[in-house]
């Protein structure tokens, strides 16, 4: 649905997107993850045909950015990374001059209205003024703004930055939802954990350059990010710090933190199981009261891809 062949564009000197090669399947929500000025927004203003790539092809459903700009706008949800709120207007009155601007039939823009607002969760303030609403608000109005058109291609930019982390929920609520939907989604975000738990598979982009890019059990494996657990332990005042002797210097186990009450351990990468963490403390008499596996974090992952240590 989306892709990208040896996109590069410049602004003067600076090489804001440097040679990117990239493809998004449908039904695929692809995580475009990286710091401030490395290149996102422009990149998915090549997507939108707001900017012309210097060298390379972009294709939207097969239809080239620099040719078919009017097809590609009819298939394409793109919300940028600042809302254009319009002062004055109501919420319906705010989607009503999108859907008009879409072009919708004026017969099935109410219908069709009313169907956005429901999916993300505004009905309520339908006759709210724009500029009234909270910034989670805002921003799953940006995104009913980019679906009254039902495109099969979303790109959304930073759709989770500046919010709480309840209006967060909600947003990534919305998206999972699109994403069942059957919907192409690509989102940016320097916001890492937000997108672990909803992306089929992410992007690494620094500096212009894609670090990466596949599904994030790869992402993990290809930097050597083991499997974490949290130990809680039912006397913790007596054994933790036994217990973090033990488990600090286990040829198994890569690091171990006390974290108030808590001990994180992170195991090396291997195929084995984490059984042995228990045999070991239950041996020597400590006894535990819980013990979760948690998946790395996306943020450990980023920040390997990006050091450049891994090629
Ligand atoms: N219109 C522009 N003119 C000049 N430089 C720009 C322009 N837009 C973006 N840049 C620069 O290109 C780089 C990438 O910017 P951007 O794509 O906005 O990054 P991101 O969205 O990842 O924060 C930055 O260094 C930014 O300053
Ligand atoms: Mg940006």
């Amino acid at each position: 649905m989306i892709d990208l062949a040896c996109v590069t564009k410049k602004f003067g000197n600076l090489v804001a997107v440097d040679n990117i090669t990239l493809n998004i399947a449908a039904g695929e929500i692809f995580g475009f993850i990286g710091p401030n000025g490395a290149g996102k927004s422009t990149t998915m203003k090549i997507l939108a045909c707001l900017l012309r790539p210097d060298a390379g092809t972009a294709e939207i459903d097969g239809l080239d950015v620099t040719e078919d700009g009017d097809a590609i706008r009819q298939r394409l949800g793109y919300m940028p990374d600042v809302l254009g709120v319009y002062q004055d207007l109501t919420v319906e009155e705010y989607l009503h001059f999108f859907a008009a601007a879409y072009r919708l039939p004026r017969k099935k823009r109410r219908s069709t209205i009313d169907g956005v607002l429901e999916l993300t969760d505004l009905t309520e303030k339908k006759r709210a003024m724009v500029e009234s609403l909270s910034r989670g608000m805002q921003q799953r109005l940006g995104i009913a703004r980019v679906l009254v058109h039902d495109p099969k291609v979303l790109l959304l930019d930073e759709p989770a930055s500046g919010l709480d982390p309840r209006a967060r929920i909600e947003i990534r609520e919305l998206l999972a939802e699109l994403g069942r939907m059957g919907k192409c989604i690509m989102i940016s975000s320097h916001i890492l954990s937000e997108l672990a738990q909803l992306c089929t598979s992410i992007g690494i982009i620094e500096r212009g350059k894609l670090m990466y890019a596949g599904d994030i059990e790869s992402a993990y494996r290809k930097i050597g990010v083991g499997k974490t657990i949290a130990i809680c332990l039912e006397e913790p005042d007596e054994d933790i710090n036994r217990a973090f002797q033990m488990l600090k210097g286990h040829p198994r186990i890569a690091r171990a933190e006390i974290v108030g009450d808590r001990i994180d351990i992170e195991l090396v990468p291997d195929q084995q199981g984490a059984h042995f963490v228990i045999e070991l403390l239950v041996g020597r008499g400590i006894h535990i009261a819980s013990f979760s596996p948690r998946k790395p974090r996306l943020e450990d992952a980023f920040l390997s891809l990006t050091r450049g240590q891994v090629q």
